[in-house]
């Protein structure tokens, strides 16, 4: 197989993530380093879709690797979803000579890749998304920076929580993953931890929590929230209400997605933007690089997306127990 793949291009798709710069760079030089041409796709499969295909050279990824966000845009592409899209997606690859595509972003992102392999297209995905939901990788490019970011935010409300001797609600991204939440309700010392996938939605809980807490002196209340669970302005009033606690919410938003990659994710995204070019080379298709027990790895994407990741339950107890 090897030598087959000669043109490759590269795209980013779905919610950008810090690291996809770093992902993107590593593509572009491993491909060249192996002796192929490189085209950069701009916005996703929307992009694709309209030719906006540009090539790219190793200048082009000169000093990109400390940025945030995505040099060559993102996009939600809900047409992309349609067979008949998909197969315009691929012939358009076969008129600018692309024989090896590698996708970086989430699930949503490897269905695509999926259709572009059916439509004989060598698609490789690499996992980029801050929400470390991605089941067959222990680690998605841009989680790092994402938690690090939320993390010193919330040091920050926390100050200023403890001088008022208020409770807050904190809110991180994660509409259907709660990790942010948990590794930042972990590294934080927060009192609680809502995750979509562990909350009861017993507030009454967390008033009684925020109440016994009270009583043995704390002088802060730092409630982290995920996007998932939500509704923390309406939130924030009911507890202030039973509790008599001034309360208030800070939704932290888009300023996780953004900033430089801390040195976690651009090691990651290094390696595995040269394996995608490397396994390409190889002949493979259909598959995700991912990152399992310590090595990197490749996984069929059909595979990839029938495998489910839980949320750990001894470290979510764990969060629990230093809490107090
Ligand atoms: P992520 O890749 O982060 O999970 P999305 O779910 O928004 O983000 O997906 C990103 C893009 O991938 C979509 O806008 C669409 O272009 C493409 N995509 C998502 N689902 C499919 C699908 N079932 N078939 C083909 N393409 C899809
Ligand atoms: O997948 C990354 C993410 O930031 C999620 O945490 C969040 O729920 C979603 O994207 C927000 O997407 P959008 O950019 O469409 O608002």
């Amino acid at each position: 197989m090897a030598g087959k793949i000669k043109t490759i291009a590269v795209l980013t798709s779905g919610g950008d993530a810090p690291g996809m710069n770093a992902a993107i760079r590593a593509v572009v030089r491993t491909a060249l380093a192996r002796g192929l041409k490189v085209k950069g796709i701009k916005k996703g499969y929307a992009g694709l879709l309209n030719e906006e295909i540009i090539d790219m050279q190793a200048k082009d990824v000169s000093d990109i690797i400390q940025r945030g966000g995505t040099i060559l845009g993102t996009a939600r592409c809900l047409e992309f979803k349609q067979p008949e899209v998909q197969a315009r997606g691929a012939e358009i690859c076969r008129k600018h000579g692309i024989d090896g595509i590698v996708v970086i972003g989430g699930d949503g992102s490897y269905r695509g890749a999926q259709a572009l392999s059916r439509n004989g297209i060598n698609t490789i995905g690499l996992p980029g998304t801050i929400d470390l939901d991605i089941s067959c990788t222990d680690y998605t490019i841009g989680f790092d920076t994402a938690v690090n970011t939320a993390m010193e935010a919330i040091d920050k409300v926390k100050d200023t929580s403890s001088s008022h001797e208020r409770c807050s609600i904190i809110e991180v991204m994660g509409r259907g993953a709660g990790y942010i939440a948990l590794w930042c309700g972990i590294a934080n010392g927060a009192e609680d931890i809502l995750i979509p996938e562990k909350y009861d939605f017993n507030e009454q809980n967390i008033i009684n929590n925020i109440i016994d807490n009270r009583k043995k002196g704390k002088t802060h209340h730092i409630i982290i929230n995920a996007e998932g669970v939500g509704h923390s302005q309406s939130m924030a009033k009911r507890i202030e209400a039973a509790t008599g606690i001034e309360t208030r919410a800070t939704i932290l938003g888009y300023m996780q997605r953004g900033g430089n990659p801390t040195a976690t994710d651009r090691y990651y995204a290094s390696i595995m933007g040269a394996k995608a070019v490397d396994i390409l080379i190889e002949g493979k298709t259909n598959r995700v690089v991912g990152h399992q027990h310590g090595e990197f790895v490749d996984i069929d994407i059909e595979e990839a997306l029938n495998m489910n990741k839980a949320i750990d339950d001894y470290e979510f107890e764990v969060s629990k127990l230093l809490s107090v």
